[in-house]
């Protein structure tokens, strides 16, 4: 049995001779296995925070929903878990709508929230009867002209304010091109009343990747107010307030782990006396959470292919920004150790890059790392969300493999993709055929 290395998160331990493993298994027998780059998930770590949350909630509030948002990582492997423990499904796409109906969500635990979507975007969650989350309603066509009726809509309100990790995931305030202004809510409210629906929802989704607990306490505030001003009004009752996602994961090691306890006490400080208050019904406290459910639960596994002497000292890997887009897009941090090496040696700081042509393909900070050698095994922690789910083929690279630790032990989970792949739907060719096309 291995121990664990407080420079790591708690997912990682090591053995004897100082390599890593995750619930039991060595995490070179795993690339040894199926190759790198690789995904690496654990199903032990994704019910442990799903079930802190779970708790969390359950600890202040009666009713609640968790519908955890598939586009964190989207894996039918993964998205069962989650499901089995209970949980709804946030669906932001057809293909995500047809998943969560596939997997078996029950309906009412699933909600579909579009940005921009088209009549045709809607057609498959109102055919699975899900709650529609409505980005805006002022339309040149009613979405609902040929379909039914949604049992429960809700919309997506702008509250006037937002927050993230990174600029691009701040979904809230003026910059932010999702949701109904605030301002504009009633309308909004009053027009599907004419259409004869009579099942109400509300939500927001300001940011994502927050760490400070008071913020989402904060914006539960603003959305009573919100609710306060511009529903009651019309008499609307409510069966959930869903304020979004957005529970951060503290990636760096200057970030402080969110405690969901403490977020959903204070939540429920401000929910409870208000909604009391209000003439709203007794609608439930939804969230819909993606990254604190399967973020911490991911590692990518990388081989070094090249250490370079320049104007910096660069580790190259066999993953980069087509593997994980983060560190590229946004200038996200994840932490990042190599198998059998031990920080406390660092001798001098490496920027960690990939194999792109493009310069913005390297990690935001140069890494205090042991001196590297080809062939070492590179292990990034914090990957299970928006990893591979945000991975393409750019510079013709195929995608990555995924494998899953479950008490039988790890599982392939997605093949790796081959070469002939990234031309698979390209009509009158096939890389695998002889000869110059
Ligand atoms: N609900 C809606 C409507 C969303 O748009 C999102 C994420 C979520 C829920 C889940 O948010 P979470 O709990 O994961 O914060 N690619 C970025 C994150 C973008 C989040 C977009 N929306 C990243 O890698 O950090």
């Amino acid at each position: 049995m291995g121990r664990a290395d407080a420079s790591m998160g708690a997912m990682i331990v090591k053995d004897e001779r100082g390599l890593m493993e995750v619930d039991g298994y060595p995490l070179t027998d795993l690339a040894r296995e199926w190759g790198t780059p690789l995904y690496v998930y654990s199903k032990r770590q994704i019910e442990a925070d799903a079930t802190r949350l779970k708790k969390a909630l359950g600890a202040h509030f009666d009713r609640f929903h968790i519908s955890y948002a598939l586009k964190a990582n989207s894996n039918p492997h993964i998205v069962k878990i989650l499901k089995d423990l209970g949980l709804g499904a946030d669906c932001s796409s057809p293909a995500e709508a047809l998943l969560a109906a596939r997997m078996g969500f029950p309906t009412e635990k699933s909600i579909y929230t579009g940005n921009f979507e088209s009549p045709q975007d809607l057609k498959v969650p109102l055919k699975n009867r899900m709650t529609i989350n409505l980005d805006d309603h002022a339309r040149a066509q009613n979405p609902f002209e040929d379909s039914p009726l949604p049992p429960v809509l809700s919309f997506r309100i702008n509250p006037g304010i937002g927050r993230g990790g990174f600029e691009g995931i701040i979904t809230g305030g003026a910059d932010a091109k999702f949701g109904i202004p605030y301002e504009k809510c009633g309308e909004a409210y009053a027009w599907a009343k004419s259409l004869g629906i009579d099942r109400f929802g509300i939500h927001m989704m300001t940011g994502s990747n927050i760490l400070n607990p008071f913020y989402f306490a904060e914006i539960t505030g603003k959305l009573l107010s919100i609710i306060e001003t511009h529903l009651c009004p019309l008499g609307i009752e409510l069966e959930f307030i869903n304020i979004g996602g957005g529970l951060g994961l503290p990636y760096s090691p200057e970030e402080k782990e969110l405690d969901v306890e403490e977020v959903f006490r204070l939540v429920a400080d401000v929910f409870h006396p208000k909604v009391e208050r209000l003439s709203i019904g007794h609608p439930a406290l939804a969230i819909e959470p993606g990254r604190y459910l399967v973020g911490r639960a991911g590692l990518l596994l990388s081989t070094v292919t090249h250490v370079k002497e320049s104007y910096r000292t660069y580790m190259g890997l066999d993953s980069g920004m087509n593997t994980l887009l983060r560190p590229s897009l946004y200038g996200a941090y994840h932490p990042i150790h190599l198998d059998g090496k031990s920080q406390t040696n660092a001798v001098s700081p490496y920027w960690v890059c990939g194999q792109v042509c493009e310069n913005s393909d390297l990690h935001p900070k140069a890494r205090d790392l042991e001196t590297p050698t080809p062939g070492d095994l590179a292990v990034m922690e914090y990957a299970g969300a928006y990893g591979f789910a945000m991975s393409s083929h750019y510079n013709g690279r195929p995608r990555p493999a995924e494998v899953l630790i479950t008490e039988d032990g790890p599982e392939l989970i997605r093949e790796r993709e081959e070469d002939g792949d990234i031309f698979l739907r390209v009509p009158h060719f096939s890389l695998n055929a002889e000869g110059p096309k």
